[in-house]
C-alpha cells in the first residue's frame, strides 16, 4: 500500500513513462501539461532531474486516467466514466472507515535529519509554471494539523514552497481545517506544530482533498482505508507526535511561528490563471526530516481544466453532490456529473427523471447549495434522463434545444465563493451569483415535446453488422 507499489501496478498496466534528465524549472510542468493532453494521459515518474541526485524522483499525472483512479480507489479497472461513477458513488454511500492502525517502523525512518542537518533543497522542488512565486515542493502534500484542544487531527491538501534549507510557505484558503487550527494556536498566542507527507499512495492525497460532511478523529486516514479495504499503517512523528502515514516517502515536521510570517505566490491556479498576487503567510521553521532512501515526491500542478488534470476530483465531487441530493430527501435522480471544464466546481449537471412540477428547480437549487457543491459553482444544468451528463456535447444539446432563457435561468445571489474566483472583483470575493439552467422539457409540456431524431440502437446494430466491411469495422 505504498506508492511504490502502486508505481509499479501502474507500470504494468503500461500507462507510465519514465523520464530522465528534466529541468525542474518549466520542463517538467510543461512535460507534465503535455501528458495530461495525451489520450490515455499517462503518469510521468521523473528521475534523475537537473541538480537533484539521480534516484530522488517526481511523480506527476498520478490521477490522470480512469484506470489509474480505480487503482488508487480499489475499484475495477476498464470501465467508461459512467460505470467508474457508478461503483464510485456506490463505495462513497457505504462510507466505510477503517481506522489507521499505529506501528512503529517505518521506511521513513531510513533517513532521519534533525536541526541544523535539515537541507530541504535536497528534494526536488520545482517551478512548475512561468509565474509562480517559488519552487513548490508540495503539489499533493498531505499537511497534518492537530487542534488546540489536542482532540481532532486533520489532513489537508495545500500547496507548500520551498523558503530555504529549513522553511517552508503554505498556502490555506480561509476556513480550511489547517487554517483554523493555526489561527486558533497563534490566538492563544502558541506556535502550531505540523507535519507534512510529500510522497504517499494516492488515496491518502485524494483524502487530503476531500470534503466531509461529519468529521472524526483522523477521518481522512479512516476514509482512505475504507477505500482500500484496509487500514492505513501510522507512524508518530518524534517531536510532535503527528500521525503520518508510514509507507511514506518524506516527511517533515515543524511549527508554524506566530510572530514570522513569508511571502508566498503567485501560482497558477485549477482555474486556468494565477490568481493570487503575493501574499504573506505563518513561516514553516523545519525541525526534522524523514525519507526513505531514493524518494519520490508526488506532484500535482494545477493548471488550465482538462479532463485529466480534475478527473479524480470531477469523479468525487459528482460522487458527493449526488449524495447530498439524494440524502436531501428528492428523488429521481439519475446522474451528477461536474463538467470538466469547470474543474469540478463551476459548472454542475444532473439528470433527473420528471416526477412532479418544481422538481427540476428543486434539484438544480439543491445541487448549488449543498455541502460538496455549493463551493464556488457557477452554472448548474438539469437535464431529463435522456441526457448524458458525462458527455459535454450533449449536455450542450440540452442547454441549446430544450432551455428557453427567461423561463429556464434563475439567477442566486450573494452565493458561496472563494478568493480563487477570477471573475469577481477584488472588493466582492467571497460572493458569487449562480445560474441554475433548467434545460428539461417544460414538464406540463412533457407529453407533447417534440420527439428526438436519433438512430434507434436496434437499428445501429443491424446497419453495423450489414455493412460491417465496407465501414472497415472490427467483428
Ligand atoms: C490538487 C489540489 C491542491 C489544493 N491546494 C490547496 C491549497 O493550496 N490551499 C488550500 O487551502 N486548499 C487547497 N486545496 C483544497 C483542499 O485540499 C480541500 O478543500 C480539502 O478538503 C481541505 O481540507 P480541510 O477541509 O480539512 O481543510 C487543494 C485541492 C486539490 C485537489
Amino acid at each position: 500500500m505504498d506508492l511504490r507499489g502502486w508505481i509499479a501496478e501502474v507500470s504494468s498496466l503500461g500507462e507510465l513513462a519514465y523520464l530522465t534528465g528534466a529541468s525542474s524549472y518549466l520542463e517538467m510542468g510543461a512535460l507534465t501539461d503535455i501528458a495530461r493532453k495525451e489520450k490515455p494521459s499517462r503518469a510521468l515518474l521523473f528521475d534523475e532531474i537537473v541538480g537533484y541526485p539521480k534516484g530522488y524522483r517526481v511523480l506527476t499525472n498520478a490521477l490522470g486516467s480512469l484506470n489509474r483512479f480505480s487503482l488508487a480507489v480499489n475499484l475495477p479497472l476498464h470501465l467508461t466514466k459512467t460505470e467508474l461513477l457508478k461503483l464510485w458513488s456506490e463505495k462513497i454511500h457505504q462510507d466505510t472507515r477503517i481506522d489507521p492502525i499505529p506501528v512503529k517502523e517505518s521506511p521513513l525512518f531510513e533517513n532521519i535529519h534533525e536541526g541544523k542537518a535539515v537541507n530541504l533543497e535536497e528534494f526536488p522542488a520545482p517551478h512548475w509554471h512561468r509565474e509562480d512565486g517559488g519552487r513548490y515542493i508540495g503539489t499533493a502534500a498531505a499537511v497534518v494539523t492537530r487542534n488546540l484542544e489536542g482532540t481532532m487531527i486533520n489532513v489537508g491538501c495545500y500547496r507548500v514552497a520551498i523558503v530555504d534549507r529549513n522553511h517552508l510557505a503554505v498556502y490555506i484558503s480561509p476556513g480550511k481545517h489547517g487554517r483554523l487550527h493555526i489561527e486558533e494556536h497563534f490566538a492563544a498566542g502558541k506556535p502550531c506544530p505540523v507535519a507534512i507527507s510529500f510522497g504517499h499512495h494516492p488515496v491518502v492525497f485524494l483524502a487530503a482533498t476531500a470534503y466531509f460532511q461529519h468529521r472524526r478523529e483522523m477521518e481522512e486516514y479512516a476514509w482512505a482505508g475504507g477505500l482500500l479495504g484496509e487500514p492505513l499503517s501510522m507512524v508518530f512523528t518524534k517531536i510532535h507526535n503527528l500521525p503520518v502515514p508510514a509507507h511514506g516517502e518524506i516527511v517533515i515536521e515543524g511549527t508554524f511561528l506566530p510572530d514570522k510570517t513569508v511571502k508566498e505566490g503567485p501560482f497558477g491556479e485549477w482555474t486556468g490563471y494565477y490568481a493570487h498576487s503575493i501574499r504573506e503567510v505563518p513561516l514553516l521553521e523545519v525541525e526534522m526530516v524523514y525519507h526513505r532512501d531514493y524518494p519520490i515526491v508526488l506532484g500535482h500542478p494545477p493548471g488550465k481544466a482538462r479532463g485529466a488534470t480534475d478527473i479524480f476530483r470531477i469523479l468525487t465531487q459528482a460522487a458527493q453532490i449526488k449524495e447530498a441530493i439524494k440524502a436531501a430527501g428528492i428523488p429521481g435522480i439519475k446522474e451528477v456529473w461536474c463538467l470538466e471544464p469547470g474543474g469540478g466546481r463551476f459548472f454542475i449537471a444532473v439528470s433527473i427523471e420528471q416526477m412532479y412540477p418544481g422538481h427540476a428547480r428543486q434539484v438544480g437549487l439543491m445541487a448549488a447549495q449543498c455541502g460538496p457543491g455549493a463551493y464556488m459553482n457557477k452554472y448548474v444544468v438539469v437535464v431529463d434522463e435522456d441526457i448524458d451528463v458525462t458527455d459535454l456535447e450533449d449536455v450542450l444539446w440540452a442547454i441549446c434545444t430544450r432551455s428557453d432563457p427567461a423561463r429556464s435561468i434563475e439567477i442566486l445571489r450573494r452565493c458561496r465563493s472563494g478568493p480563487l474566483d477570477v471573475a469577481i472583483p477584488l472588493e466582492e470575493k467571497g460572493f458569487n451569483t449562480r445560474a441554475i439552467i433548467d434545460c428539461c422539457r417544460p414538464y406540463e409540456e412533457r407529453h407533447r415535446f417534440p420527439r428526438v431524431v436519433e438512430t434507434a440502437p436496434e437499428l445501429i446494430e443491424q446497419v453495423k453488422t450489414r455493412w460491417r466491411k465496407e465501414l472497415g469495422l472490427s467483428e
